[in-house]
């Protein structure tokens, strides 16, 4: 367990307080099996079962009784095969004392609980469900359908969770710090990579991997690494790298108890940016380093992003490829041909935080809901005003998808603001993206991570040529 009991038990006291009437039921996750059931992928504790627990056992549940505040944890006790083939393990028992949970009961008791709670009306709270054994298990538990629980989930619960979970403590923010300081070693050792003749994008993922569970830890998603940076998620193959284009390597780490951090640099194979890319890439530097002078407590990321899409195509338009009034170009969403995604996300113990609550609850409030109806904007992630204690990615970055230039060219889609002319001239660049991840301070943010990975274009030179 990471933290103190005390830190568990105040965490479900304060979640039990915030939903107030009915049972919650948290679900923790069960082995995966990746291709027959011996054989699982790395098992991962569920984010939320593990901020309120602490536990990473597979085949775990707590519930707790927001009338009675009686707290149970589920699990059916290890026995002697699994002390055959797994060594000895602490015991259900053990676990639920570790947490300070009194009462301990075998998975089969969640039918009685929750049959007993349903016969009196009572509300059981659970949290939208992501892997399909948890669909069958609520299925069977509450008699929802699986393609009913997403809009079945409790609110209130999802409400509550994200509340308590937006806000990393500092117990918190220092196992960031561990995830960054592993996050800075993987980029560090790739850019150097990147300049190594014969070198392919899908060695440099190893090599993230490899850095990653050398600490213990796992890649806190799959790592992005293509020379086609215009490629969102492009995940490496096996070419090698090409002098004179850039290489994008979007990668985060992921400490052993879990949490994440989320950093993206963009490095060109021949050491050196040609002037072309420079330009460019000092668009998105500086747009990274503005979203740093503008996030503080108060402001809505929504605005810091709209900022960034202001600046960035004033500085398009100096190129010759955003043309118009800016505000106008920005309000139609010109500037998504470049920048189709948002400015960051929430990170926490998920590297998008709480995503699997609903995107919409985390990121999102009555004043901040973001137009479904534009491309681009549809794609934010987070746009509520910052606090202190939110921990959030700055991620700008500019891409050419020459399928996306062709359909906005054949449709004329904010062809006010485009010279599409010009714009053909960059089919090939490829893309764009700086990416660090940010706390929110009393006096404004700054970067997690006890070291800089370098991103400013002399810098990234100087240290890939050094
Ligand atoms: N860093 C990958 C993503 O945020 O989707």
């Amino acid at each position: 367990m990471l933290f103190t009991q005390e830190t568990y038990v105040q965490r479900r006291r304060a979640l039990r307080e915030l939903v107030g009437t009915g049972v919650i039921l948290l679900l923790g996750n069960n082995d995966s099996p990746m291709n027959y059931p011996a054989n699982a992928y790395k098992f991962r504790q569920d984010s939320s079962f593990l901020y309120f627990t602490g536990q990473h056992r597979d085949g775990l549940a707590l519930v707790i009784d927001c009338e009675t505040g009686k707290e149970t944890f589920v699990g059916d006790e290890i026995d002697i095969d699994d002390i055959v083939w797994y060594g000895s393990v602490t015991s259900v028992g053990e676990m639920a004392a570790e947490t300070g949970v009194a009462e301990v009961k075998p998975m089969a008791w969640l039918a009685e609980k929750c049959g007993e709670a349903r016969a009196k009306g009572r509300e059981v709270h659970f949290l939208p469900p992501y892997r399909a054994d948890h669909k069958i298990q609520l299925m069977d538990l509450l008699g929802i359908h699986p393609s009913k629980q997403k809009e079945a989930a409790s609110l209130k619960l999802i409400q509550a969770v994200v509340k308590l979970r937006s806000i990393k403590s500092a117990e918190e923010i220092a196992e960031l710090e561990r995830a960054s300081h592993i996050g800075y070693l993987m980029h560090t050792a790739a850019m150097k990579l990147a300049v190594q003749p014969g070198m392919t994008e899908a060695f440099i993922g190893g090599q993230l991997d490899g850095i990653a569970a050398s600490h213990g830890s796992i890649c806190s998603f799959q790592s992005i690494v293509s020379m086609h940076g215009e490629i969102l998620h492009g995940y490496p193959s096996q070419r090698v790298l090409e002098p004179g284009r850039l290489l994008l390597c979007d990668a985060g780490a992921e400490t052993v108890e879990h949490y994440c951090s989320d950093h993206t640099r963009t490095t060109p194979v021949s050491g050196k940016f040609s002037t072309k890319q420079r330009e460019i890439y000092d668009i998105v530097v500086d747009c990274h380093d503005l979203a740093l002078t503008h996030a503080k407590p108060g402001v809505k990321y929504f605005d810091v992003h709209l900022d960034v899409c202001r600046l960035m195509t004033e500085r398009l338009k100096e190129l010759g490829l955003m043309k118009g009034d800016t505000e106008e170009a920005v309000q139609n969403g010109a500037h998504a041909l470049f920048l189709p995604h948002g400015l960051g996300h929430m990170m926490g113990m998920d590297v998008h935080d709480m995503e699997g609550l609903g995107q919409t609850y985390v990121g999102f409030d009555e004043e901040t809901r973001p137009r479904l109806d534009q491309f681009g904007t549809n794609a934010l992630r987070f746009g509520r005003r910052l606090e202190v204690g939110h921990v959030v990615t700055d991620e700008p970055g500019i891409y050419f998808i020459p399928d996306l230039i062709d359909l906005w060219h054949r449709e004329g889609i904010n062809a006010r603001f485009l010279n599409f002319d010009r714009i053909d001239e960059y089919r090939d660049f490829g893309g764009v993206r700086i990416e660090d991840d940010v706390l929110i301070t009393p006096d404004g943010c700054r970067f997690l991570g006890d070291e800089r990975i370098p991103y400013h274009a002399d810098e990234v030179e100087a240290y890939v040529q050094g």
